[in-house]
This record gives C-alpha cells, sequence and structure tokens, in this order.
C-alpha cells in the first residue's frame, strides 16, 4: 500500500484534551496510521489545560506568527508542535507528530468547549490554521481527515478561500461524524464574523431562510467522502430518527457514505498489563479479576461477595447515553436481588441526582463517584462483572469493547456501534458475548438485566460467555485497514 499523507484534524486527542471517546479515537487511528507507513501530523487547539500540563512543546520554525483575518477582525496565532506519546507515555520512534495551534485570544480558557459567544471562531480558526500550516509546512496532504462539527468548515474553506493554492489540488477531504447530536448550529450573523459572506451560496439555503448556519451539515455538502464511526449507524442516520435533521443529506450522500467501527487501543486497555489496575489478569486465569472486584468494592465501602454480581457504570451522564429508562428498573432489582451497582460519571444535573439518590436508598449496594477518572475507569472495566449501556443511541462507543477485553459482561440496547460489536449470547449453542435489548423502552432493558442475572446463577455457562468476549478483536489493526482502503480509493486517480 503506498505511503499517504493524512492531516488528521480534532478538537479532542488523548492524552492531550478528552471528554470522551473521540479523544482516543483520534490518538488510536494516528498511531495505527503511522506504524503502517503513511506521514500522519494532527492539528489540535493548543488549550490552555495543554500548556499547563507539562508537555514538551516545541515552536515550530515554519509557522512562527501567522495573522488570519476573520471579517473585520485579526487573530495571531503560531504552531508548537510535540509527539503523540504512546498509551505507556513513552514516545515511539515513528511517533506521529501534533501541530498544537496557540492563539490564546481564542484557546487559553478553561473548558475545550465553551458557551462562549466566539465559540464558532475558536474552531474555523482551527481549520484555517491547519490549511495555513500546510501551506508554511509546503506539505501538501493526500486527505484531510476531519472530525465533527469543529472541523465542519475546512472542506469548505479549502475549495473556496484556499481555491487559488495549487498545493491543495489533489487534496481529498474526509468527514467522520462521531456523534450527529453536536451539530455547531449557529446565528447566521456567525457569517459576518468569520468571513464568509461570500461564500453564502455554498451553504445550505433553508438554514440560512432560517437564519442559521450548521457546520456539520456544512462538512457534509463539501466533504469528499463522509465516515461514521459503525457500520449500523452510518444506516440509521439516515433516518428521521436517528438523522437529527441530517438524514436527507446523508441519504442523497449515501454513496460516498461509510461506516467503520471504532477500533480500540490494547496497548491502553488490556487487563493483561494494564497499570491502572491493581491485579493483572487473562482469559485463562481470572483470579486477578476476583481480586480486582474485592479492591473496587472496598474502595467504594462496600462489602464484596463472590457470588454476588458487580454491574459497572462509566459514561458521560447525557441524554444519548439512556439512563433515564433505568428508574423503573433499578429500584425492582436492588429491592429483589443481591447486586452491586458502580458509576463513575459526570454530567447533566438530574443524571447526578438520581444516582445520588440510589446511592442514599441503598447505602450497602450502590456506589457512585462524580467526576472523571480514568484510573477508576480501569479499574471499574476491570472489577465489575457486567457493564451496562441503555444509550438512546450510540455511534460507536468504546467502553463496551473495553468491558469485552476485560470479561466484563455487556449489557446494551441494540443500537450504533453497540448492535455491530456486541453478538447476544445464547446459552443453548454457548454462543455470543452480551445481552442486548431492542425497544428504548423500561421493560426492554429490565428483560436483559433478567437474562443476565439468570445466566450470571450459572458459573459455567458464565464462564464461557466470559471467555468469548475476552477473545474479541476490535484492534486497530483490524480497523485501520479500512480507513487506509478508503485514502487509497480517494487519492487513486480514476481508471
Ligand atoms: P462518548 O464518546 O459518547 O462519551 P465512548 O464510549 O466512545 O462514548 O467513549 C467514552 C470514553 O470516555 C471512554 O474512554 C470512557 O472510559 C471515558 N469516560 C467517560 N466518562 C468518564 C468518566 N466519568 N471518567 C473517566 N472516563 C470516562
Ligand atoms: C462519540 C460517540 C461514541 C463514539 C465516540 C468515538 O462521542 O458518542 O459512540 O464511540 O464518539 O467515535
Amino acid at each position: 500500500m503506498k505511503s499517504t499523507r493524512i492531516a488528521l484534524v480534532s478538537s479532542e486527542l488523548a492524552p492531550f484534551a478528552k471528554t470522551g471517546g473521540l479523544a482516543d479515537v483520534a490518538a488510536g487511528l494516528s498511531r495505527y496510521l503511522r506504524t503502517a507507513g503513511h506521514d500522519v501530523r494532527l492539528f489540535l487547539p493548543l488549550y490552555r489545560s495543554i500548556r499547563e500540563g507539562g508537555w514538551p512543546l516545541e515552536p515550530s520554525k515554519h509557522v512562527p506568527e501567522i495573522e488570519l483575518s476573520f471579517g473585520s477582525r485579526t487573530y495571531t496565532f503560531s504552531i508548537s508542535t510535540t509527539p503523540l506519546p504512546a498509551p505507556d507515555g513513552s514516545i515511539a520512534r515513528r511517533a506521529p507528530y501534533v501541530h498544537l495551534v496557540d492563539c490564546p485570544a481564542l484557546f487559553d480558557r478553561p473548558g475545550i468547549y465553551t458557551q462562549d459567544g466566539d465559540e464558532p471562531l475558536r474552531f474555523a480558526l482551527l481549520s484555517r490554521a491547519a490549511i495555513e500550516t500546510c501551506q508554511r509546512m509546503q506539505w501538501a496532504p493526500d486527505v484531510f481527515h476531519l472530525n465533527d462539527w469543529h472541523t465542519g468548515l475546512l472542506p469548505l474553506t479549502l475549495r473556496t478561500l484556499y481555491a487559488w493554492d495549487r498545493l491543495f489540488e489533489q487534496t481529498r477531504t474526509v468527514m467522520t461524524i462521531h456523534n450527529i447530536g453536536y451539530q455547531g448550529v449557529f446565528d447566521v450573523s456567525v457569517l459576518e464574523e468569520l468571513g464568509l459572506m461570500d461564500q453564502r451560496r455554498h451553504l445550505d439555503q433553508d438554514d440560512l431562510r432560517e437564519g442559521k448556519v450548521n457546520f456539520l451539515k456544512t462538512g457534509l455538502l463539501h466533504a469528499d467522502a463522509i465516515t461514521t464511526v459503525s457500520r449500523r449507524y452510518a444506516e440509521e442516520i439516515q433516518t428521521p430518527e436517528y438523522g437529527m435533521g441530517l438524514d436527507g443529506i446523508l441519504r442523497r450522500r449515501k454513496d460516498v457514505l461509510h461506516g467503520i467501527v471504532n477500533g480500540i487501543d490494547y496497548g491502553d486497555w488490556n487487563p493483561e498489563t494494564d497499570t491502572l489496575i491493581p491485579h493483572r489478569y487473562t482469559a485463562d486465569d481470572l483470579e486477578g479479576k476476583r481480586d480486582n472486584k474485592r479492591a473496587l468494592l472496598e474502595s467504594f465501602s462496600l462489602a464484596f461477595d463472590e457470588r454476588v454480581p458487580v454491574l459497572g457504570i462509566v459514561s458521560r451522564l447525557t441524554h444519548q447515553k439512556g439512563f433515564d429508562l433505568l428508574p423503573v428498573v433499578l429500584p425492582v432489582l436492588l429491592q429483589r436481588e443481591d447486586l452491586r451497582v458502580l458509576v463513575l460519571g459526570s454530567g447533566e444535573a438530574s443524571h447526578e441526582e438520581y444516582f445520588q439518590w440510589l446511592r442514599d436508598t441503598w447505602p450497602t449496594k450502590v456506589g457512585i463517584y462524580r467526576g472523571y477518572d480514568n484510573d477508576l475507569a480501569h479499574r471499574i472495566e476491570a472489577g465489575a462483572d457486567m457493564f451496562l449501556m441503555p444509550s438512546r443511541y450510540e455511534p460507536c462507543g468504546l467502553n463496551q469493547m473495553y468491558s469485552l477485553k476485560y470479561g466484563t459482561v455487556p449489557i446494551v440496547r441494540r443500537t450504533g456501534g453497540l448492535a455491530d460489536t456486541v453478538e447476544p449470547f445464547d446459552s443453548a449453542t454457548g454462543e455470543g458475548t452480551g445481552f442486548l435489548f431492542d425497544a428504548f423502552e423500561s421493560e426492554a432493558l429490565h428483560a436483559a438485566l433478567r437474562e443476565a442475572l439468570g445466566v450470571w446463577q450459572e458459573p459455567e455457562t458464565w464462564a464461557r460467555l466470559v471467555k468469548n468476549g475476552m477473545a474479541q478483536d476490535f484492534s486497530w489493526e483490524r480497523q485501520g485497514p479500512l480507513y487506509e482502503a478508503l485514502y487509497e480509493a480517494l487519492t487513486t486517480p480514476p481508471g
């Protein structure tokens, strides 16, 4: 396979800036591509947390100070580079380089995302800075790989503002949808601020009439190829139920829409090597898993009993994740069954308060940690017996794949990537890796949980189920080649 020059632009990248799976995927895919021999350069804002994070930042000599005009305003940015570390923190000889866009006026703020009035400008600048940096480096990417609404303006910007530059003549754009629930919709007045008044005819005309601009939709209109992070989600988003208003354009562009399931980084998430868990273990020797369960329960001041199952949750607590199904189901289960529920999450107050109420009502059965804690996420994956993801929609989901690797049986709604990666367990044949339910209804979830608790009562059958899951392979070595094939198809001239 030929070596491809890939510029990957993203608002998140682990370990530098993360709120969810996008950060892991941007990092894992880039490392894979670099190892496979491609020239990968990453573009990410230099957020305050990165500046203060003690990373080795090297000012780029190609890009000292560049002025960029947006409407009547001018911003200055420069670029610092740093290698993307391996999951264990070491720097591989073939580490991809991250180009951090240093624009303090826009990125020196407390969070990654803000509610500030200039949010669209922050990410419009990211796109233009990526293009301008390629110009200064005289480096022509074969592909700009863009991720979510934050990067949605790049294809249009490249083909209009930078159309004069022959450097990009052969460059193709790929727009990946990680989450259609966030589209970057702003008031049309933003066009003036972004200096895009002359580009109005290239934008969605219905939106303009309604007085708005949609970054993600703009990306979907102008990218050469569109991908999303599972096969099932690629189908779902073409329907009104899941398309969140973009199903029409996705149906129109279905010939260039591809579903590619995310890979996961087993260098980061593997119970055999994970240094963030107290005891390491393998599929052939699960003693360590039992010890992790004991340690995990102790850390929540809950009693350990090998025969009492632990149900884990690690999640952003948002509408997407479907936890509003729980209030009808969990109290009934906690009343009747001996069961432990451990929750790590943060997000909407109503969800946080609900889990707190659950904890206060069943203090010997429920544990909750409100917040973000990567170490605890690993310890829950290792110490729980079952893992719950009742998502309303789930483009891919990473935690169910981590769970499989840790022998923690996923109980999930059959949607998006959850449907592509968890196979229903059949106790008659011993095949399958988890428990699924279809309708987004409490009763359907309840049935799946009861089924799981039923199989838990049969230790030998459960052991088989755990083994099936641990044998699954969702590595980037398997998923990465699908992106390589897409890049190759895009950049190979027809005929
Ligand atoms: P999403 O991107 O929609 O949040 P994913 O399943 O793709 O869902 O990825 C979530 C990632 O964020 C996983 O790596 C998960 O471990 C991590 N995560 C989510 N919430 C927390 C939390 N409260 N503490 C630590 N890690 C979390
Ligand atoms: C999104 C989705 C999640 C997916 C992740 C990485 O945040 O909600 O399902 O795994 O992006 O692609």
